[in-house]
């Protein structure tokens, strides 16, 4: 071998020579917990497709909430469950609905010490589970939609939620979320914009958590999972009309997309590692086919490397606690 012989190997040696030059690293303040609450639970209900996840009562997500912050998660994602659906969803637009109502909760308990986000969108709330309204011929209306996105951002606004994550993949919707939340007065709301977001068969635990009404699919408004620069194009838009925070979504499986959209962008990227995401590795974990701890931490630094700076995940506390 010629000389000076390049030895990578030398730089792994010891545990803390390989700590010393590590190039990315997890912490607990990345990550943020998605949380389901279910209107009219008395008992903590658990989701069999997400093992360890539960839909919350009113109480319990309050505990859950302050033991999160105490774990030091980074954020919550707040999702609701109804007890009762309507072909407009009006229960996500009103001040009483269950989401409404658990933001409320929660910034009491937790106040301005972590992250409060809630789930902007109307598919847990309507009786067809299509993200938004329907048209005459049964499509998603886009322009109708928009003006629902705007009165449920108000009413999560008022409720006192730090930041708004508008999910549905509607074409406009964070400029007119933006637009809503300045003229009411609530300009210091952020939003969280799911601007690359696909039509993932990874959702599918998901839909067991919030008892997912849909029939069919949400394929003509979420993104085509072969299509990369369609991605570039929506969060250039969603940029363009206000967005705080762009997110990818799903995460392990759209890693390129990640790492263009944060080359693309100067705003934080965040991911969401999707329940299927995570029921993948917990199954495979309880059958002693996967080293659970090893793989968790494994996945977020891996999303973390191709360029998130925040993860949404359902290990989010469970990986803070790893990491302490
Ligand atoms: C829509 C929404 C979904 C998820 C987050 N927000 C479901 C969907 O688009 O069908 C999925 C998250 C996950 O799978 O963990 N409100």
């Amino acid at each position: 071998m010629s000389y000076p012989e390049v030895r990578p190997r030398r730089l792994r040696r010891t545990a803390a020579l390989r700590r010393l030059i590590e190039e990315t690293r997890v912490a607990p303040a990345d990550l943020v917990l998605p949380m389901f609450v279910k209107e009219g639970l008395t008992e903590p209900r658990p989701i069999a497709s997400l093992p360890g996840v539960v839909q919350h009562t009113r109480e319990s997500l309050r505990k859950a909430a302050a033991e999160a912050v105490e774990a030091g998660v980074g954020g919550l994602m707040l999702f609701g469950v109804p007890a009762k659906r309507d072909e407009v969803g009006s229960g996500g637009v009103d001040p009483a609905g269950i989401l409404n109502a658990a933001i409320r909760d929660v910034i009491a308990e937790v106040g301005d010490s972590t992250v409060v986000m809630s789930d902007l969108c109307l598919d847990e709330f309507t009786s067809h589970g299509h993200c938004g309204v329907l048209a005459a011929d049964g499509s998603v209306a886009n322009d109708a939609t928009l003006v629902a996105y705007g009165e449920m951002a108000i009413a999560q606004a008022t409720a006192g939620v730090h930041v708004v994550g508008p999910s549905g993949m509607m074409d406009g919707q964070v400029g007119v979320v933006r637009r809503a939340l300045d003229a009411a007065g609530f300009s210091d709301v952020s939003i969280l914009a799911y601007a690359a977001k696909y039509a993932s068969a990874f959702y599918g635990p998901f839909r067991d958590a919030v008892e997912s009404a849909l029939v069919g699919d949400r394929r003509t408004y979420q993104q085509d999972p072969p299509n990369l620069r369609e991605a570039l194009r929506e969060v250039a838009l969603d940029v363009a009309e206000g967005a705080d925070i762009v997110m990818v979504k799903p995460a392990l499986p759209y890693l390129d997309v990640l790492a263009a959209v944060r080359s693309a962008v100067d705003v934080p990227v965040a991911a969401y590692q999707v329940s299927g995401e995570y029921a993948m590795v917990e199954a495979a974990a309880a059958n002693g086919w996967l080293d659970r701890r090893r793989v968790v931490l494994e996945t977020l630094t891996a999303i973390r490397r191709a360029g998130a700076q925040v993860i949404l995940t359902y290990w989010a506390v469970d990986a803070a606690r790893l990491l302490r």
